[in-house]
């Protein structure tokens, strides 16, 4: 059935105009005024709303075997929790561990999400190891339509990649045109402190930033910035958390390193008091790079709006209570990850836009076009034009409300965010031209994604 969105105020990443849209057979075929609709158009009045690109996520774990147990959500529940949030499109980690084929974990990735996604979505391929037949595998898997990777330099002995993987990969992805998206932090160092604090009998999870401080991801970010100048890869730091990582990142772009930077809404919005409250409070808050002293917040948000921090994701990564409890005896244990899928976009705009100093089209750009130009999806994705994907999210400014667990859609039993006011949400969300959210509430067709093939294009 065709869609006609009248009335709309338009916002992309670089123009705000009023127009109606049309589309058909998924795609926005005209944008104008007072466009005519033949009969059994569904026909949406978008007075009073903005008007915004379906929202892309370039960071999320749904399918996630990690630390001796697996991350809550599946694709159903998580592309659900995706869309009433605004989110059309994410881009999902791909992580078999060193132990496991890649190409084995691939096939398996892309199985969990095959006909349960109810949103568009891609993935990162990691690089958990580069032996003889990774080149040979990454080629295929780069083939069937994957132009990212992603190397952990954290994570010893399970995810970690050494510097000689590194190098290697970083040279195959400088070959085939591919970005490398990168977790920066010191495994030795991170090994090294995690086992002194143990010994000392610093067990709680107020010990794991203390594990992981800032330097450590500087020396990190700043590596992996040095890898990509000398092979002349592209590469994109996932997660960054602190002043200290964005100061090594910034350097290295100002000198031409072809590196961009993304941070997740934890690290905006919270800090590591959170994983200092007692028990398993603070154990849900546990995440890596760890939640930081607050004073970093004001040097995310400027560089968000200065765009040295290119994009903001989640880094969705849903652990429950029970899960979170494994890390009883020791922080080292305790699950890392926290779930945002659904509250990015509404966080962001309230935070960020209504109560802080983020300019409307810049909160497109990083919640939307840039990953979409990043990653190979634009046009297709992360603008309003004839030809793009018909992903539409009809904003609501006048909602107001508040974060919590027991209205989301996410497979989690508590909401890391919980309690925190929000200044306007999704009223209505369309993918590829069909209407998913209405006010809050998933109606759409599940397992309606498709996984998007994307071409390099880093030579
Ligand atoms: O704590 C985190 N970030 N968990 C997910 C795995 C990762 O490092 O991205
Ligand atoms: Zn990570
Ligand atoms: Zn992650």
């Amino acid at each position: 059935m065709p869609l006609l969105i009248r009335n709309a105020d338009i916002i992309t990443a670089d123009s705000r105009y009023q127009g109606d849209i049309y589309a058909e057979n998924e795609t926005i075929t005209r944008i104008g005024r007072n466009l005519e609709a033949p009969p059994g158009t569904d026909v949406i009045d978008a007075t009073g709303k903005l008007v915004f690109p379906g929202f892309i996520d370039p960071h999320v774990h749904i399918y996630l075997p990690f630390m001796a147990t697996y991350a809550k959500d599946t694709h159903e529940t998580g592309s659900i929790a995706a869309l009433v949030g605004g989110t059309t499109t994410y881009i999902e980690m791909c992580c078999p561990s060193r132990l496991e084929d890649a190409l084995e974990g691939y096939q398996l990735w892309k199985s969990k999400a095959d006909g349960a996604s109810a949103c568009d979505y891609s993935f990162h391929m990691s690089v958990t190891k580069f032996e003889e037949q990774t080149e040979g595998q990454l080629r295929q898997i780069v083939a069937d339509g994957i132009a990212s990777f992603k190397i952990f330099l954290a994570y010893k002995n399970f995810f970690g990649v050494d510097d000689n993987e590194m190098y290697q990969t970083l040279r195959l992805a400088r070959k085939l045109g591919v970005v490398v998206t990168a977790h920066c932090e010191n495994a030795e160092l991170v090994a090294r402190l995690q086992e002194s604090l143990i010994a000392q009998g610093k067990t709680g999870p107020e010990w794991h930033e203390v594990s992981r401080p800032e330097p450590v991801e500087a020396e990190g970010t700043n590596r992996f910035a040095t890898f990509l100048e000398t092979t002349g890869a592209a590469g994109y730091v996932v997660h960054l958390s602190c002043k200290r990582a964005l100061d090594a990142a910034v350097a290295a772009k100002s000198r031409g390193v072809r590196l961009w930077v993304e941070s997740v809404l934890p690290h905006f919005l919270l800090d590591k008091t959170y994983a200092e409250r007692p028990g398993v409070e603070g154990m849900k808050h546990v995440m890596s790079p760890p939640l930081r002293d607050r004073q970093n917040q004001k040097a995310l948000w400027d560089a968000l709006a200065m765009g040295f921090i290119d994009t903001v994701g989640t880094d969705h990564c849903p652990f429950d209570t029970s899960q979170k409890l494994l890390g009883k005896e020791g922080f080292t244990q305790i699950p890392n990850g926290i779930p945002g899928i659904e509250e990015r976009v509404n966080l962001l705009y309230t935070y960020g836009v209504k109560r802080g100093t983020l300019d409307l089209h810049r909160f497109v750009d990083a919640a939307s076009t840039r990953a979409a130009k990043l990653f190979g999806l634009f046009p297709r994705k992360g603008t309003i034009a004839v030809g793009s994907d018909a992903d539409l999210v009809i904003y609501d400014p006048a909602y107001r409300g508040k974060i919590s667990v027991a209205a989301q859609y996410s497979n989690c039993d508590y909401n890391g965010f919980e309690g925190m006011e929000i200044d306007g949400r999704p009223a209505i969300v369309t993918v590829r031209g069909r209407v998913q959210v209405k006010e809050g509430k998933f109606v759409g067709e599940r397992g309606r994604g498709r996984l998007l093939k994307r071409e390099p294009t880093y030579f």
